[in-house]
């Protein structure tokens, strides 16, 4: 095996001009805009940050109880609760203003319209690296359809988005489909930089004792662990189909190993999202480990180890379902 020299090795990735400092990233809705996390954390050794979705005007979010654990996994059910693009513009822009870590800023609506005039502030404002458009939400003038359920909803958002911004636009899918091949390939027809994969399954938990759903909201998004082997397959999936798009991976990471795993299948990057909430460090040590394992292979950087899965078999198409 080559030995690469410590000083010829880096973990950072360049995601077609949007260039990150590790692979490994906060993931939106669980690192906030990092303003808490910094507290907790240095800031300066995350890959960058996925700020909680923002949309047009501020959204109260959902009832009480939001969040449930389950096996591997937990359910939320926020709501897209924030303050709205004014409202972050005031509370949190200036802190990603100075912050010099590469921000991605989340943003979601009920139409398209919305999506635009939240894109063309988003698009004009300092310290913003690039939009993650959080597709995964109900289009009120289409029945409460979700957008990433649709090709041609997710192509008509992403179009729109994309043509307006001077920036990279990523497109968040949901996992939430017959194929994500599909919606991944209208969003990038219609100009997406990158995708993001995956975002929460919909899922739900009921008290036998109470005979209540455990979220408020009676059904939500489950991450976590459990999740991991749907997410894993999703990034393989797409990223055979698109190996020149950059792909951000996430859905159950939460070591070193879970980031290599995304990357094997094709993930440009990562984002940690429900391990931040019991592990502060996450993102910093899965990307410390993850140097630890390109040195053990031999490798100079994570896009060495990308897309590189040896098919021990011989690999089913359509994707083999099991049984
Ligand atoms: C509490 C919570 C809030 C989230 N909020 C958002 C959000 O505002 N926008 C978004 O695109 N994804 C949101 N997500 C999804 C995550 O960004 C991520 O895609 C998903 O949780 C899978 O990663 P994980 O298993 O590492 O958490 C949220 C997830 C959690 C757990």
């Amino acid at each position: 095996m080559a030995r690469v020299s410590e000083a010829r090795r880096t973990l950072s990735v360049d995601l077609e001009g949007l260039v990150l400092p590790t692979p490994v990233l906060g993931a939106s809705g669980t690192f906030g805009s990092g303003m808490e996390m910094g507290e907790l954390i240095d800031l300066r050794r995350v890959g960058g940050i996925i700020t909680k979705s923002v949309t047009l005007k501020p959204v109260k979010g959902m009832p009480t109880p939001r969040m449930a654990e389950t096996a591997s996994g937990m359910l939320n059910a926020i709501g897209l609760q924030n303050p709205g693009i004014q409202g972050f513009m005031k509370k949190d822009l200036p802190f990603i203003a100075r912050l010099g870590v590469p921000v991605i800023v989340s943003i979601a609506g009920k139409t398209v319209d919305e999506f635009i005039e939240v894109a063309q502030i988003v698009a004009g404002l300092p310290g913003v690296a690039a939009i993650e458009a959080n597709i995964s939400c109900p289009n009120v003038q289409s029945r409460n359809q979700v957008f990433a359920c649709y090709p041609d909803q997710a192509g008509e958002v992403i179009g729109a988005v994309s043509r307006l911004s001077r920036l990279p636009v990523f497109a968040k899918l949901t996992p939430d489909v017959t194929d994500i091949v599909e919606v991944a390939e209208a969003c990038v027809r219609a100009g997406a930089h990158g995708l993001s994969l995956i975002n929460t399954l919909l899922g739900m938990a009921i008290d036998v004792a109470t005979q209540r759903p455990r979220l408020g909201g009676a059904t939500g998004g489950l991450s976590g662990p459990a999740i991991k082997p749907v997410a894993v397959r999703a990034v393989y999936q797409v990223a055979r189909a698109f190996p020149e798009v950059p792909i951000l991976g996430m859905g159950g990471i939460t070591k070193a190993e879970d980031a290599a795993e995304f990357i094997l299948a094709g993930a440009w990057a990562v984002a940690v999202g429900t391990a931040n909430f019991y592990n502060p460090r996450a993102t910093i040590e899965i990307a410390e480990g993850l140097g630890e394992i390109l040195a053990g292979k031999g490798l100079r950087s994570p896009a060495e180890l990308r897309g590189r899965m040896a098919h021990a078999a011989q690999v089913a198409e359509p994707a083999y379902r099991g049984g």
